[in-house]
């Protein structure tokens, strides 16, 4: 961990526990970043991973799909950026998608600490969701880095990807009186050869996902060129618990690093990007079977090139316009990919969103009748706002300047900001 003056003052500040401590802390700490500007249909959030303390920041989604930056609130535990190599650490901090999720079914939302090996979970006030309570104290993630989540479709539970040394997965129930409380059967290794914390891109953990029918949890991991990566996939028995094993599954020819995943819905099939080539197209129904305990994807699989593509990372599905939206923090575009039927995917088109502003996480949002795409861009501490009112013709609305209300709050943002999930009010 890094030890500056500004560590130390922000933890004095805070009043948070000493930088050396391992034992868990209430966050809840809050910053006001801006007023309310009317009623909020919703909230986008994401965390700013700094490793002098982990905040949640929380915006405002107005019935326009426009963001309104409203608090942080502290996690009570640290950030921690990934050895990405580099003099100076770039943007996407933990190679990951998933760090910070919303669950609407449950009106709660978690986040890792990577720094701290731990998760914090929050209750969202449906009237005001940019307002967070912190429910019971961070727990341990049952391993190292963790750094993405995926909630079931109830919301009642929460599993956590585990990137560091000690790496796998972990499952929590959510009990809103207590917090997260582990699931017996759940903590399963992954046998990366890894480091606290993690060493990448190439060879980390991604990202992780239930299947759509809950049966199955999916935890995809990259490569190191020119041994491909793959998708590990374990049982979800009817308690809970995950099959002891994993079967892995590795992307079509020419697939790479497999980095996040998105459901293609009623095909089991996932559209992975891929930040060596751009995305791979998984085929489940003909591949990853039990009793195989590695196999190639088979069937309608594939591994597909965007042209010019330098790191093809995120994704998220637009219900409105029927497509996938990827982002590339090389060059900063929106990349819009169509899959039909035959899970033949196609570009449909790519949205320039201001080059080395680097985008990485994003999230859609269904506001009324139309779908809203927040991009999280940390070379420029700053969030696209798209209007995605049709296939092929999304539309920029809006920028939103993270760094400026940051400062005037106290809040230590930069390039570590990581994660993007929304939440709609039912
Ligand atoms: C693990 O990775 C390190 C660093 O790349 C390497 O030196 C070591 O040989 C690897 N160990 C195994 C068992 O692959
Ligand atoms: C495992 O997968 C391979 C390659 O896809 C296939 O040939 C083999 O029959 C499968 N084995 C089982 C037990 O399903
Ligand atoms: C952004 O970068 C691309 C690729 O290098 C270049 O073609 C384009 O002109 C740049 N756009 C701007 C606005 O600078
Ligand atoms: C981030 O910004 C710096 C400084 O402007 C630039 O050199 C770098 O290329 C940018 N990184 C990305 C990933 O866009």
């Amino acid at each position: 961990m890094k030890f500056s003056f500004s560590a130390v003052f922000i933890s004095v500040l805070l009043g948070s526990a000493s930088l050396v401590s391992s034992r868990p802390v209430k966050g809840g700490k809050k910053m006001t970043m801006g007023a309310a500007q009317g009623q909020a249909v919703g909230a986008a959030y994401f965390i700013t991973n700094e490793d002098s303390g982990n905040f949640v920041v929380s915006a405002d989604i107005g019935a326009d799909g426009k963001l309104n930056l409203r608090q942080a609130i502290s996690t009570g535990g640290f950030g921690q950026h990934g050895d990405d190599g580099a003099a100076t650490p770039g943007p996407d901090g933990t190679f990951t998608q998933g760090a910070i999720k919303a669950s609407a079914a449950s009106n709660m939302l978690a986040t890792v600490n990577p720094g701290s090996n731990t998760l914090s979970l929050f209750s969202i006030d449906s009237a005001n969701p940019s307002a967070l309570k912190q429910v019971g104290l961070p727990v341990s993630s049952g391993g190292e880095f963790p750094v993405s989540l995926a909630f079931n479709s109830a919301g009642d539970s929460v599993c956590a990807l585990n990137g560091g040394e000690v790496n796998g997965v972990n499952c929590f129930k959510v009990d809103k009186t207590k917090g997260l409380v582990p699931i017996a059967g759940t903590n399963r290794d992954l046998g990366l050869n890894q480091t606290t914390p993690a060493n990448g891109p190439p060879g980390t953990a991604s990202h992780i996902i239930f299947s759509e029918d809950g049966s199955q949890l999916i935890a995809s991991i990259k490569g190191v060129p020119p041994t491909p990566g793959f998708l590990a996939i374990w049982d979800v028995a009817q308690d809970g618990s995950l099959s002891q094993d994993f079967n892995s599954l590795a992307p079509a020819d020419g697939g790479l690093l497999p980095f996040s995943m998105t459901l293609i819905k009623g095909k089991s099939a996932i559209l992975a990007t891929d930040a060596g080539l751009g995305f791979d197209i998984f085929d489940l129904s003909a591949g990853g079977a039990q009793g195989n305990a590695s196999q190639v994807a088979a069937g309608k699989s594939s591994a597909n090139a965007i042209d010019g593509q330098v790191a093809t990372c995120w994704s998220s599905f637009s219900p409105k316009t029927g497509n996938f939206y990827l982002t590339d923090v090389g060059t900063s575009l929106v990349t819009e990919i169509h899959v039909d039927d035959n899970l033949k995917g196609t570009l449909v088109k790519q949205y320039p969103q201001g080059n080395g502003t680097a985008t990485i996480d994003n999230d859609i949002a269904t506001v009324g009748d139309n779908d809203f795409m927040y991009v999280l861009q940390p070379n420029s501490t700053s969030i696209s706002v798209l209007s995605l009112n049709a296939p092929g013709q999304a539309q920029n609305t809006q920028t939103v300047d993270i760094a400026g209300p940051a400062k005037n709050a106290g809040l230590t943002v930069g390039v570590s900001l990581q994660g993007m999930t929304t939440f709609i009010r039912k």
